[in-house]
């Protein structure tokens, strides 16, 4: 049931405050502000690193919880999209702990991966949507993303679950090594705790803009997407977003690798829409977009107050957001990222819940 929306997608991006706001409730006591005790099968004080393997959106999750992992429990990340991971002969101590991310529990080459990681004698993880798949049953521990059905084949509620899922497992995992302390860690879980009410806010004013900026959108060819930090992951995932469901051609990069190539794409017909938060990269993303201006592209800005304040550049477009932590502005980010795909399909006029030549589940390899 789409309820009061056209698809499936537009209810699920919409519906993100309440499931995010559920699923936090598993992972965090809001009374004593802290993380709750986690699994015992994954002993994260003791584990030398971690395996990261998943495919498209989920992979892209797994790339946010990398920074996260490294940064918070300084914890070693080897990651790779699962269809390389199994096959690139990493070599996996039998010490260490692998995370598999996958919405239906069912993709073919994430299963695959695990395998290979349960053949090496790892500890296995699963953060899964649908807990009666293969690979939450196959799996030592299993981390619920409870973000209920998700019809829409192109994933959003499902990424910025797994993406609160892992931040509130790279914290635990934190506490666990000790890297992060007792107040870093009530302060992170203050700021979680907020996310629902700020998505809610967000998706509530932003709409307006994201379906003007569609219309725009739609006539292009090819769409760029920067940013920096956890912001880079999600240039990735908004070129997927955009890509998949408008068939519009678009790419992500390291807003850093502008100048070894994409640079050369940079013409008036291009939007480069640049993922921003005033973090501490903005200065340099600024730099790249100012490389970007300087040879006549159009700048689709996407920051937060501070981050519009303090950049001067003309743009095509501002989006504002509001400012928020560091540790949840990726999910705030998605936010305009799922609705600039969704409204450009429309305009398009492409099966929006259904893409072409696409499928919900991949179980083939
Ligand atoms: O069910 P999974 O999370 O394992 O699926 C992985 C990918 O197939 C999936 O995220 C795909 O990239 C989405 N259609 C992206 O929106």
């Amino acid at each position: 049931d789409k309820g009061n929306h056209r698809h499936f997608m537009e209810k699920e991006i919409y519906e993100q405050p309440e499931v995010i706001s559920h699923a936090l409730g598993q992972y965090i006591d809001f009374i004593e502000n802290k993380v709750n005790p986690m699994t015992a099968a994954i002993d994260f004080a003791k584990v030398p690193s971690l395996a990261i393997s998943a495919c498209g959106t989920a992979y892209l999750a797994g790339l946010v919880g990398k920074y996260w992992f490294e940064r918070y429990a300084r914890l070693p990340v080897e990651i790779d999209v699962a269809s390389e991971f199994r096959y690139r002969e990493i070599p996996l101590s039998p010490q260490s702990a692998a995370l598999f991310i996958s919405q239906s529990g069912e993709t073919a080459d994430t299963l695959a991966s695990l395998r290979y990681c349960k053949e090496h004698g790892l500890k296995i993880g699963a953060v899964v949507n649908v807990k009666e798949s293969t690979i939450a049953r196959e799996s030592d521990a299993v981390f619920p993303i409870m973000a209920g059905p998700e019809i829409g084949v192109a994933s959003t509620k499902a990424f910025t679950c797994q993406l609160s899922v892992l931040a509130t497992l790279a914290i635990g995992a934190g506490r666990a090594r000790g890297t992060v302390s007792e107040a870093e860690e009530k302060a992170l879980v203050r700021s979680l705790a907020e996310m629902p009410r700020i998505m809610a806010k967000v998706l509530n004013n932003i709409q307006p803009t994201m379906e003007s900026l569609s219309r725009e959108l739609s006539k292009c060819k090819d769409v760029l997407y920067l940013g920096r930090g956890t912001s880079y992951p999600l240039a990735m995932e908004g070129a997927l977003k955009l890509k998949e469901i408008s068939y519009i051609h678009a790419e992500g990069y390291p807003a850093g690798e502008l100048k070894h190539g994409p640079i050369a794409l940079i013409d008036e017909n291009m939007p480069v829409i640049v993922i921003a938060p005033h973090d501490r990269f903005f200065e340099k993303t600024v730099s790249n977009m100012q490389e970007v201006a300087a040879r006549g592209g159009r700048i689709i800005f996407i920051t937060d107050e501070k981050g519009a304040a303090a950049s001067k550049l003309e743009t095509m477009s501002t989006i504002i957001l509001p400012n928020v932590d560091e540790i949840i502005a990726p999910m705030i980010f998605s936010l305009p990222i799922q609705l600039l795909a969704y409204h450009t399909a429309v305009f398009m006029g492409t099966d929006v819940d259904q893409p072409r030549n696409l499928a919900k589940s991949v179980t083939v390899e």
